[in-house]
Order: C-alpha cells, then sequence, then structure tokens
C-alpha cells in the first residue's frame, strides 16, 4: 500500500476539515487567546512542583480523581456525581459527541461561536445546521429554537458567553429553547466566571442539559489543560462509561484542587479582569471604531475598516490580538483579549496612536 492510498483510509469527514490551527506568533504583550494574564503565585506553584517530586511517576494517578471531583462540586454548587473532568473543555465536547452524535445525527450550532464545535462534529460526519446570530451579533432565539423543532433529537450547542462575540444568551431565552429542543443540549460556560448567567440551577429541570467550563480562563490554568462537564447524575455516569480511563494526569489534579483552594485569589483576579474589560470597552467606544461589541468574557469583539492596518500597527508595538475577519459576520473583526494592568495602557496608548487621538 502506498501513502495515498493509507491516506484514503481515513474518514472522508475528517480529510474533508481544513485543520484548526493558531500560529504560535512571538509577541511581548499576548491578547490573542483569551487566557488569564495574571501567573499563579509561586508559592502555589512550588506547592505543585513539591508534590510532583515527592510523588512516583511510574505509577497511574488515581483512576478516579475523587477529591477533585468533590473539590469541583462544592466551587459549584453540585454533587461529584454531577460532575466528569477531562484534558479541557474541548475533551468533554468530545466525549459529549461520543456519546451522542451517532445517534443525534444532526447538530444546531450558532456562527459565529466558537470553531471547535463545528470540527468536531463535522468531523465525526455529524450534519451540522447552522443559525446565525442576527445582527447586533446578538442570539436569535426565534431561529434557534426552528431548527431545534426542525430537527428533532439534535445536539443544540449555545456558548455564553459566547467566543469569539462576548454576547450571552439570557436566562429566560435559554428557558424557552430547552422547552421546544428534544436533544441533547450543551451549554458552554468557559467564560461564565466574568458574566452570564449560572446554568447549574437550570440542571433539575433539564435533564437533557450538560454544562462544560474550563480552568483555562477565569482560573488561569490553560496549561494545566483541565475542563469538566456538569450534568444529572444519571446522564452523568452514562456518560463517563466512554470518558477514558486515566485522562487526567496526576500534576494537573493536584494543582487543579490547590486552585480550587485559593479561591480568594481566583476572585480577584476574575474581578480584576471584568474591571479592566468595562474601562477597555469605555476606552474603545470613544475610538472612531465601527463598532465595539458589549462583552461578557475576557475579551472585546471591535470592528473597522482599517483591520488590517490597526492589526499590523499593534504588531510593530509587540501586541498581538485574534484577527476574526473570516468568520461568518465578522468582516472587519478583531477580538482583544483583556491583559494586565500595564498591557491594557500599552493596548490604549497604542490604539490612540493609530487613530491620531
Ligand atoms: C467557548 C470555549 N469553549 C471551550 C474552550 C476550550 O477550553 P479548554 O482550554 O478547556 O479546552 C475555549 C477556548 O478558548 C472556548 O473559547
Amino acid at each position: 500500500m502506498d501513502t495515498e492510498q493509507a491516506l484514503s483510509l481515513i474518514n472522508s469527514s475528517v480529510r474533508g476539515l481544513s485543520p484548526y490551527h493558531l500560529t504560535a506568533e512571538d509577541c511581548g504583550i499576548k491578547l490573542n487567546q483569551n487566557e488569564n494574564p495574571s501567573d499563579w503565585p509561586q508559592e502555589i506553584k512550588r506547592e505543585a512542583a513539591r508534590f510532583c517530586l515527592d510523588r512516583p511517576w511510574n505509577r497511574y494517578p488515581n483512576f478516579i480523581p475523587e477529591s477533585l471531583k468533590t473539590d469541583l462540586a462544592n466551587y459549584v454548587g453540585v454533587d461529584a456525581g454531577n460532575v466528569i473532568v477531562g484534558n479541557g473543555s474541548n475533551e468533554m465536547l468530545l466525549v459529549l459527541l461520543l456519546a451522542f452524535a451517532s445517534k443525534a445525527k444532526s447538530a444546531v450550532i450558532c456562527s459565529p461561536t466558537f470553531t471547535v464545535y463545528k470540527l468536531l462534529y463535522e468531523g465525526t460526519g455529524c450534519r451540522t445546521v447552522t443559525v446565525g446570530l442576527n445582527e447586533n451579533l446578538e442570539y436569535d432565539v426565534a431561529a434557534i429554537k426552528k431548527a431545534a423543532q426542525d430537527n428533532p433529537g439534535s445536539i443544540l450547542i449555545i456558548c455564553s458567553p459566547n467566543n469569539p462575540v462576548g454576547n450571552t444568551i439570557s436566562e429566560e431565552d435559554f428557558k424557552s429553547i430547552l422547552d421546544v429542543h428534544t436533544g441533547l443540549c450543551i451549554l458552554d460556560q468557559a467564560y461564565v466566571e466574568f458574566g452570564g448567567f449560572d446554568g447549574v440551577k437550570l440542571l433539575p429541570r433539564y435533564p437533557n442539559l450538560i454544562i462544560t467550563r474550563t480552568f483555562s480562563k477565569a482560573m488561569a490554568g490553560a496549561g494545566l489543560r483541565l475542563g469538566y462537564m456538569i450534568g444529572g447524575s444519571e446522564m452523568i455516569a452514562e456518560i463517563n462509561k466512554i470518558k477514558l480511563p486515566y485522562n487526567i494526569n496526576f500534576f494537573t489534579e493536584y494543582t487543579a484542587s490547590l486552585i480550587l483552594n485559593n479561591k480568594e485569589w481566583m476572585k480577584a483576579s476574575a474581578d480584576f479582569i471584568i474591571e479592566e474589560r468595562d474601562q477597555l470597552n469605555t476606552f474603545l467606544s470613544s475610538m472612531p471604531f465601527t463598532n465595539v461589541y458589549k462583552s461578557a468574557a475576557n475579551f472585546i469583539l471591535v470592528r473597522l475598516g482599517r483591520k488590517k492596518e490597526l492589526f499590523e500597527h499593534l504588531k510593530k508595538d509587540s501586541i498581538l490580538v485574534r484577527d476574526v475577519s473570516s468568520y461568518y459576520l465578522l468582516d472587519g473583526c478583531l477580538r482583544i483579549s483583556i491583559g494586565t494592568k500595564e498591557e491594557n495602557a500599552k493596548l490604549r496608548e497604542s490604539i490612540g496612536r493609530f487613530f491620531g487621538r
């Protein structure tokens, strides 16, 4: 067999995909990945390092990371039986797909939203039905309900706050969608610590609802690769059967609990980001952008005719933002993550200079 023949064995749904790719550009001020700009204090990192030094590496991690699940359940306000943990919330999305997609056959996805949904669902041959946001880049609730009703039993994914726009869905609107949807509903709340309603209280009423969350944003733990899902205990017990064993390594398990036991630091860090975001929004709104979108997350989306020039101008000032102008409805848009106080000040100064202010 030659390589061409071997390649032809790969599912055509996978071969048809464009790879999800992010160029790792070297830049002093990195505002392109919605990371938390603050790193954890040295004493927390030293404690994690001490644990790793003492712990044998030749032994598997815990089969079930019970104490982490308990800490997480306490953080969220549920029981450990309502939680599955994984290698980033991306893994949780994959596990949900493994558990539901072949039966559901189709997925309803809003656009623009987090691109990984479409990649995963199309990659596994699940038909995707796309519902555009409205002209204000808000969720079009009537259109989502219609798509849910036209595709009974489909998987519906809603991201709130939504990446890359920063918009949210209100609790009332979300409930009205759940009232008509007959399939699984995934509510991705990767940015929930920065805004939007907390979906957890809806779980008892809607057993087809699963919420995914992450340590990569407010928890300042993108390097740990830890995400989790929350759902009704019977659903979680079934979904758990398809999750890979030992998907959480001992470093991540121990460090995530350390983080959860330092909630004050985390809360202060999220509060800081919210304050800086709102200040940045006021500043950006005073500049001649075509649009500055209100955000409930740790980034702000802006639109302007000279998008390419602003992107390059910021890059010359060592500031990297995300060009999302190729996304549906986002022509001329850049997404700017919230940085440290100093980084945000440099960003404001650079943007002011760009506009001659
Ligand atoms: C909406 C959304 N969901 C999930 C993720 C992935 O998170 P994780 O790092 O936990 O895989 C991201 C990452 O940017 C995101 O924006």
